[in-house]
């Protein structure tokens, strides 16, 4: 079984020689090779250039053997191609104009996303060609509720406050926003399953901010017609979004191939559920625990596979982006431990 096979096997929750492993932001700071290139580019022309944005797609499978490379870019590519200024001085991106009602969702232009974000198709086609055949090779987007957090508040936050208000007033045009968001990121991953790529994430990194009750009326319609339109086409979708947990039950159902746990969430509390909607299961060591020692990573790796005990698919990976600081070698105690795990009981 090549690492190919056995991400799109443990995906589908059949059966693998081993589980596959990945991480997520494996493409980024905390490696040497990327601060070196770094140096020369800055992080927009890397997404923007396709063989740079390949190179740094395939880095962390050159170190590590990760199962599958996830494409090197940003879910901030919409944003950008609906008009927006994007930028990213340090401390985090910067978004102007923000939306602040109805009437700014109104002025935002239609746009032919595979032309506008034409550069990403080819970021994927030189990622396919370095990275083999025999690797996987996924694609991503920001969810909705997720890009419309930073078209928001033109930042990141803590409290993400002005985004939350919005979702207690009827008039202000969030709804509308989130449905343009999703006919553009239903265009974004469309166009990046043409140009290659055997899987895709779905980023929705800040829907934990919202209570279960606001996340099912507002957000979970776009998501679950984006997930629909990529399922009907055959592709595995793996639906990442973070929260402590309340959000377990409404995510596990919204018809995604796989959903991806935060390090709150105890897999064992999942595995039930999710078997039982044949959904697959992704993550969930905490990014922090790479700082550990090696033997508590790899006891943890155990303890993880032992909570899934072969019950539904499972691909490793962590609850949240490995960190810049992250040791090299805790990187690679985590993809060993999990290299050297026997097959699942599939009798379970
Ligand atoms: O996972 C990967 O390795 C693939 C590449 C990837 C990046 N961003 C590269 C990146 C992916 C999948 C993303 C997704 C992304 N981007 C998310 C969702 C995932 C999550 O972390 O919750 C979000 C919210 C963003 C928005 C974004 N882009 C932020 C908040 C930042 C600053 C983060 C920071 O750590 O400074 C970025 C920039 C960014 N995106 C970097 C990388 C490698 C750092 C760029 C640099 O300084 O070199």
């Amino acid at each position: 079984m090549n690492a190919r096979q056995r991400i799109l096997a443990a995906l589908a929750s059949e059966p693998v020689d081993r589980p596959p492993v990945w991480m997520m932001r494996q493409a980024g700071r905390y490696l040497p090779e990327y601060r070196a290139l770094r140096k020369d580019h800055s992080f927009l022309e890397c997404v923007r250039t396709p063989d740079l944005a390949a190179e740094i797609t395939v880095q962390p499978i050159r170190r590590y053997g990760f199962d599958a490379a996830i494409l090197f870019s940003d879910i901030l590519t919409i944003p950008e191609a609906l008009g927006v200024d994007v930028t990213f001085p340090q401390g985090g991106p910067r978004l102007s104009p923000t939306i602040d009602g109805p009437e700014d969702v109104e002025k935002l232009p239609s746009v032919d996303i595979r032309k506008a974000l034409g550069y990403v198709g080819g970021a994927v086609s030189a990622s396919r060609r370095v990275v083999g055949e025999e690797t996987a090779l996924l694609g991503f987007s920001g969810a909705p509720f997720t890009l419309a957090c930073y078209m928001v508040e033109g930042a990141g936050s803590k409290s993400w406050s002005k985004i939350r208000a919005m979702v207690h007033q009827p008039d202000s045009g969030l709804p509308q926003l989130l449905d343009r968001l999703a006919d553009a990121v239903i265009d974004y991953l469309h166009m990046q399953i043409d140009a290659g790529v055997d899987a895709v994430q779905l980023f929705d990194s800040w829907a934990g901010q919202l209570r279960r009750v606001d996340y099912e009326r507002l957000v979970l319609p776009s998501t679950r017609r984006i997930i629909a339109s990529i399922v009907d086409r055959g592709v595995p979708i793996i639906l990442f979004a973070r929260h402590p947990g309340h959000l377990l039950q409404p995510t596990l159902e919204a018809g995604a191939t796989a959903v991806s746990l935060d390090w709150r969430v105890e897999l064992a509390d999942a595995v039930g559920p999710a078997a039982e909607l044949g959904v697959a299961l992704q993550g969930n060591l905490d990014p922090t625990e790479l700082f550990a020692s090696h033997d508590h990573i790899r006891s943890r790796i155990r303890e993880m596979h032992a909570a899934v005990g072969g019950r539904t698919g499972h691909v490793f990976n962590l609850g949240h982006g490995v960190t810049p600081p992250t040791p090299l070698d805790g990187v690679g105690a985590f993809v060993d431990a999990v290299r050297s795990l026997a097959q699942p009981s599939s009798t379970l």
